[in-house]
């Protein structure tokens, strides 16, 4: 099938390169100049494991080309996927303004029948708008009155990738949500994701929407019910660790989304959890277990800044050292990163920060001033008063610990992805403090 992708940030690229993978003839067009000069060169734009060779390998072989232009991708394909961005406007709505402009574009170089798709997390009633959209720019001998000359179709085709695993979750998905309002719609679907051999859900197009903003709330509330269950871990002196085992044996539950820590970041939960919230509200439901949601959440970061100052006293003139960036490990992704609250909180109390990430730092650069990058972990140990882990690096637990203690001039850590097994450092003579784990602040 020959297929075209609008936005090729780190879903359209993704989806992209896999549907190449699996036999489609894909272009991925974009509107960064930069970002297309690069892809055509070779470059991959993010750090997302197992996605270069596939690019690489499809591009040489002409299934996955690039393009600056919407105009030719619209006229060459038949089914067209929307994989622009859908940030947060300040009221926490989600600021659709790309996704309009990309289907004005679209519209006014349509010529026969298209299938547009929604891949980016959008709003339910999306659709119906990008449908109005449509109609209203379609070229004028397109259009007579209210009546469209040219057949098209608006399908919602919500993804549940996560970074760091893209790849592997687009070729394996759980279920793939299919929204669609006619036959054909649902045929071309069916025949784009036939090769994945996945379950499929078909449904219409608002409901596919809410799927989405389903998932991901209720993932995000699975993440601040447990950082809640954390916090009363430490003042009661249970393991939050254990508690997760133990309720995650159980199938209703399920032990994924139960990790303890310093709250979910990233771009996606909470710009989804707040244009949820937004949603509910302006179909007049006060949507109170999300915002709960929401403040755990930002709870989860204060609380974590309260125990650093708690244990280290005084912050001023103190040099931290920060393992880790990126929102999560096997990413480069710093959009809303929890680090970057947690390290902006410490430098305004005067503290001095050294911090290295394996492949976040290029991006961690826009996001923090003041901060010293360091070329490895042990260098930015060096001569710091704790240790704060921030990201899961696998990495990380290859180090030297020994040496970590030596270059540390106060072994204390924070562990705020309970990332290490606490005894490894309590062996070695640190002082450990993780979330939840019965011995942080408030340990009886
Ligand atoms: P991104 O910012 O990485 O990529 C978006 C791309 O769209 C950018 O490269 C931008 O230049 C391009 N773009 C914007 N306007 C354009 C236009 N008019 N024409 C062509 N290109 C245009 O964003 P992302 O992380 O890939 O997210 C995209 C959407 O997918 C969002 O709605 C997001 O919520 C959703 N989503 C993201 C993830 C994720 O893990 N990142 C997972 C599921 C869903
Ligand atoms: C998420 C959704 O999982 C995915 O389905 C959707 O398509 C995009 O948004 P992503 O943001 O890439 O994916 O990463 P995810 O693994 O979901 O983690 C999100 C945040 O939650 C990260 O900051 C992560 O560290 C945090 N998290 C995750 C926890 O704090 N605890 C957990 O148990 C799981």
């Amino acid at each position: 099938m020959e297929i075209a992708i609008i936005g090729s940030g780190y879903v359209g690229l993704v989806t992209g390169v896999c549907l190449a993978h699996i036999g489609h003839t894909v272009t991925c067009v974009d509107n960064n100049p930069e970002k297309v000069r690069k892809l055509k060169a070779g470059e991959v734009p993010i750090y997302e494991p197992g996605l270069e060779p596939l690019m690489h390998k499809y591009s040489k072989m002409k299934r996955l080309n690039f393009s600056s232009s919407i105009e030719a991708a619209t006229k060459k394909a038949t089914v067209i996927f929307i994989a622009v961005g859908t940030p947060s406007k300040k009221n926490g709505d989600a600021d659709l303004t790309y996704i309009e402009n990309v289907a004005r574009a679209i519209a006014r170089n349509m010529d026969s029948y298209k299938l547009l798709v929604e891949k980016s997390t959008v709003p339910v009633q999306t659709g119906n708008r990008i449908e109005r959209t449509v109609a209203l720019n379609l070229p004028a001998k397109f259009r007579r009155g209210n009546k469209c000359l040219v057949e098209f179709d608006v399908a919602s085709n919500p993804e549940f990738l996560r970074e760091g695993s893209a790849v592997e979750d687009f070729m394996n998905p759980d279920r793939i949500v299919i929204g669609v309002k006619s036959r054909r719609a649902e045929q071309l679907l069916r025949e784009v994701y036939a090769p994945l051999k996945a379950r499929l859900v078909v449904t219409n197009v608002a409901t596919a929407e809410m799927i989405k903003h389903a998932s991901n709330s209720f993932l995000a509330t699975k993440i601040s019910f447990i950082n809640s269950v954390a916090q009363i871990c430490d003042r009661v002196g249970a393991d939050v660790l254990s508690v997760a085992e133990g309720m995650g044996y159980d199938r209703r539950i399920g032990r994924a989304f139960l990790n303890a820590g310093i709250g979910y970041g990233g771009s996606c939960f909470p710009k989804d959890v707040d244009a949820f919230v937004r949603l509910a509200e302006k179909s007049g439901y006060d949507f109170k277990l999300l915002k709960g949601v929401r403040d755990v959440n930002e709870q989860q970061k204060a609380s974590f800044i309260h125990l650093i100052e708690d244990k280290l006293w005084i912050i001023k003139d103190k040099t931290i050292a920060i393992w880790g960036l990126a929102f999560k490990a096997d990413t480069d992704d710093m959009r809303r990163a929890a680090s970057i609250d947690i390290i902006q909180a410490l430098q305004e109390e005067g503290a001095r920060v050294q911090a290295f990430d394996p492949k976040a730092m290029d991006n961690a650069r826009h996001e923090l001033k003041g901060v010293k990058f360091c070329a490895d972990a042990y260098a930015a140990a060096k001569g710091a008063d704790c240790l704060l882990v921030l990201t899961e690096w696998e990495e990380f637990k290859r180090l030297d610990l020994k040496r970590v203690r030596g270059l540390l001039r106060q072994a204390v850590v924070f562990d705020g992805r309970n990332f290490f097994d606490d005894k490894l450092f309590v062996d070695l003579g640190f002082e450990y403090h993780g979330i939840g784990r019965g011995r942080g602040a408030h340990a009886s």
